[in-house]
């Protein structure tokens, strides 16, 4: 039987949040209503952040609140503090498999840009939030980002990516989503990094999460792969990149993670067909933000 390899779908979030242009609600419910008929399990769809940090995912509530909910589905939202878990549970519909995700940086630099506050501190902020997850039943997953490199702080060492890992997992033992946030890893940096990591966290929890910027990020899955990883992240259309990471582009293209896997004979339970129909989507809508 072929081996399964799971997709999560991040382009409504780790995509569209980084897009210039007025992104309308009914645009993002119809791309997520779309990937979410695809055989896609995971779905990220928006952040409960500070609208003042990421515009553009302002209007997760909404987008939460118009989406066909489908059984099977996970909808995932990002979560930084107590104020996002509060915004979060507002919307949240009984009966429906959402996921959290908690992020921290392995480096110092991009921690200060994206969150604001020093890696201990971002973890100390988390804490209540997984508590609450955890009472009212919701999966939690933790983002550990630079995993590889930093913009700020230039290349990072593998002991410092476990010893983030290592803080979210004395939280709780959550999976992991390794974030190669500005796409500058390559499959010696990114085999370095696994070998610290599954050191201490279990492979069978981990992810990988690799932005395209050095064109590396389908050779970083296939070492990844090569070390046992079998859970990817990727955005439709290769939609992406991070506000607070200056030259992050695009996420590694969904549709591309799927044709590597297909050719290597792993299974996703995802359509190809419907994820080619959904990139299109997420072009048109990109073209009509950056022309609007
Ligand atoms: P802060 O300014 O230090 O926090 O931001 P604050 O508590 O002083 O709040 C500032 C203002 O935001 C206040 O409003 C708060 O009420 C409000 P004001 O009083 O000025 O009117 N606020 C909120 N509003 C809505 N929802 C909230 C919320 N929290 C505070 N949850 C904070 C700290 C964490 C809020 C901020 O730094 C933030 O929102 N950061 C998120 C940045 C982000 O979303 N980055 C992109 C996602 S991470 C990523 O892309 C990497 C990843 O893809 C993996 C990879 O590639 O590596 C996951
Ligand atoms: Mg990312």
């Amino acid at each position: 039987m072929a081996e399964v390899v799971r997709i999560y779908e991040v382009g409504p979030r780790d995509g569209l949040q980084n897009e210039p242009g007025v992104i309308s609600v009914a645009d993002k419910v119809a791309l997520i209503d779309l990937l979410a008929r695809s055989g896609l399990r995971d779905i990220e769809v928006g952040s409960f952040v500070s609208p003042k940090w990421v515009p553009q995912m302002a209007d997760t509530d909404r987008v939460l609140a118009g989406l066909t909910l489908l059984d099977g589905v996970h909808y995932a939202v990002l979560v930084p503090n107590m104020r996002g878990w509060d915004g979060f549970a507002a919307v949240r519909v009984p009966g429906v498999t959402y996921e959290i995700a908690v992020f921290i940086s392995a480096s110092e630099g991009f921690s200060r840009a994206n969150l604001n506050c020093s890696i201990a501190e971002s973890v100390a902020r988390l804490v209540p939030v997984v508590r609450a997850a955890e009472a009212a039943g919701v999966a939690v997953r933790g983002y550990v980002s630079c995993v590889t490199d930093c913009p700020f702080d230039g290349p990072v060492a593998p002991d410092a990516v476990a010893r983030a890992c290592e803080m979210l997992r004395d939280v709780a033992r959550m999976p992991l989503s390794l974030g190669d946030t500005i796409g500058h890893g390559t499959p010696e940096t990114v085999a370095h990094m696994l070998d610290a990591v599954t050191a201490i966290v279990p492979v069978t929890d981990l992810a990988g999460h690799f932005h395209d910027t050095g064109g590396q990020a389908l050779a970083n899955i296939e070492v990844a792969l090569e070390q046992g990883v079998r859970a990817f992240d990727s955005a439709v259309g290769g939609l992406g990149g991070c506000p607070y990471a200056p030259g992050a582009p695009g996420n590694v293209a969904t549709e591309a993670v799927l044709a590597l896997l297909h050719d290597r004979g792993f299974e996703t339970g995802v359509d190809a067909h419907a994820i080619a129909q959904a990139a299109a989507m997420a072009r048109a809508i990109r073209e009509k933000a950056h022309a609007g």
